[in-house]
């Protein structure tokens, strides 16, 4: 693996799922794997699972983390090619990044969309910028479209989790939030459950709420939650913003909130969210602190994903 910035970096999903697996059983097995090597991860915006996931993965490998939160504590960058740098903006990319490229073995990389336009954050600029001039292998910590930590961290959670010798019926659904929120979440999830195509999988969201067909393709869409709800074994809970009027908020519906009588009509579904979650806002207490919810076990699972990707990347 050269990068993993979407599902395209990856051979074979169910054997990284696989290898993630083995690293929850055994964490240290490969602990002199990264020895004398460096991950730097920066942040251009917040975070607390990913930074620390990826920070314990990867001394979990032996690797020395440095984390530098560049939004915070770093100079503004420059993304634009020719770009004259008159504004807020102090260093380009094109300086910065062969810099870093010298410091580290790996970069891993946050930044979020802007949400004001989806022609800039759907070219992804910022993360193929350092691609292009770091000149190391790069990871995602969540760019402007897509978070595949995350994504590669659920499918295992769902592999995990459900044993039936069928394909499990996963249901994507829309939940209330009081911020435009980024779509990288459910456009990841949906590119990674579509690609590894061992689901059954549908997509419910309000009116408006469609995501870029480039990512759902493959899943059926409703906008009839309850029907999409029925018989599920899993059901990811999630807000986003809207994709083609870009970056706003046209509902608020609290009828949307995942509740225990929602749950009802599911195969006693398991629930999932990326966190962090805004408790009755996108998900009910009783959910959250219910016998159903997963979202511990997921999150506790992004060290073994973000372990099995580093562990490609140093092996390749
Ligand atoms: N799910 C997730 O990426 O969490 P953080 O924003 O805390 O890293």
């Amino acid at each position: 693996m050269k990068n993993f910035v979407s599902v395209a970096d990856v051979d074979n999903i169910n054997a990284l799922v696989q290898k993630a697996l083995v690293y929850k059983t055994q964490p240290l097995k490969d602990k002199t794997l990264g020895a004398d090597k460096r991950i730097g991860c920066l942040f251009l915006n917040p975070s607390m699972r990913t930074r620390l996931s990826t920070q314990i993965a990867a001394e979990n490998l032996g690797m020395e983390a440095i984390i530098f939160n560049v939004g915070h504590e770093g100079w503004a960058l420059e993304f634009e090619e020719e770009a004259i740098m008159s504004g807020n903006t102090v260093e380009h990319v094109k300086d910065a990044a062969p810099i870093l490229g010298k410091y580290f073995d790996i970069l891993a990389i946050r930044t979020f969309p802007s949400l004001k336009n989806r022609e800039d954050d759907y070219s992804e600029l910022f993360i193929k910028q350092f691609i292009k001039y770091a000149g190391i292998p790069v990871i995602s910590l969540e760019s402007a479209t897509l978070h595949p930590l995350q994504s590669l961290t659920d499918i295992m959670t769902i592999s995990e989790t459900f044993k039936e010798k069928r394909k499990p019926k996963i249901v994507l659904s829309w939940a209330p939030h009081v911020k435009p929120l980024p779509q990288c979440v459910a456009n990841s999830f949906s590119q990674w459950v579509n690609a590894w195509g061992e689901a059954d999988f549908v997509i419910t969201h309000p009116e408006d709420y469609e995501l870029s067909a480039a990512f759902t393709q493959g899943a059926a869409i409703t906008h009839n939650q309850d029907e999409a709800l029925k018989d599920a074994d899993f059901v990811y809970v999630k807000n986003w913003s809207t994709f083609t009027d870009y970056g706003r908020i046209y509902s608020n519906d609290p009828e949307w909130m995942l509740t225990n009588e929602k749950l009802q009509l599911t195969n006693q579904a398991k629930v999932m969210h990326c966190l962090p979650v805004r408790r009755n806002i996108e998900l009910s207490d009783e959910i959250l602190d219910g016998p159903n919810s997963i979202v511990t076990q997921q999150a506790a699972n992004r060290v073994w994903a973000a372990q099995a990707v580093l562990s490609e990347i140093l092996n390749a």
